[in-house]
């Protein structure tokens, strides 16, 4: 019980740490929070800064995620509780403690936790979520439909793992709820025209 608790506040302190805000800082960009789409994610530094910082961005906010569920795996935890570590860091990118809890919309965090949670079913929302955003070039809508399967998908190819990535969906679609206003006027960003 005290390792849980232990690896639950180190994941979530990990998960507060931004990738966004830390390398547009390194690269002297301007603020992700302040720019663009105002959220501190990959896809707004790609906007900011272009592939290289939005890749950096991708592997920070990735590997935070994914570190505390190794630990987790590696103290033989169940499943349910690796869940919940994995859930903690996602909810520190999300409600950052070190940025008044303002964070980001959780997609590359979940990346990197569901890499190391259920390789299966993470290997396959990752690959819907790049088809959909090679056709439709809109970030949000590739994240918001890799959301909606994940649940299913889960159940599908890892079933313990149904609980865990249907909490993450909901979080990450009430995260994209700004995005989902945008779509619906049609005021949303298209990638390949980043104009801030
Ligand atoms: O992963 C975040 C993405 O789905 C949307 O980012 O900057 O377009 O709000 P953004």
């Amino acid at each position: 019980f005290i390792i849980t608790c232990v690896l639950t506040l180190f994941a979530y302190g990990l998960g507060s740490i931004s990738g966004a805000i830390s390398t547009c800082r390194f690269f002297s960009l301007t603020d992700p929070r302040t720019s663009g789409s105002k959220n501190p994610g990959a896809t707004n530094v790609y906007r900011i800064g272009g592939t290289t910082p939005a890749v950096i961005t991708l592997i920070i906010d990735s590997v935070k995620g994914a570190i505390p569920v190794c630990f987790a795996v590696a103290a033989g935890l169940p499943e349910l509780t690796q869940g919940i570590i994995a859930l903690a860091a996602i909810t520190g990118h999300m409600y950052p403690i070190y940025y008044h809890f303002k964070g980001g919309k959780g997609v590359a965090t979940t990346l990197g936790a569901g890499l190391v949670l259920s390789p299966l079913t993470t290997l396959f929302i990752t690959a819907c979520w790049i088809a959909v955003a090679r056709k439709v070039r809109i970030s949000s809508v590739a994240s918001l439909t890799a959301a909606v399967l994940a649940p299913l998908t889960a159940y599908l190819l890892d079933p313990s793992y149904t609980l865990v990535y249907s909490i993450l969906s909901v979080m990450i679609i009430f995260r994209h709820k700004d995005n989902i206003s945008g779509l619906l006027t049609q005021n949303e960003k298209r990638l390949d025209k980043p104009d801030l």
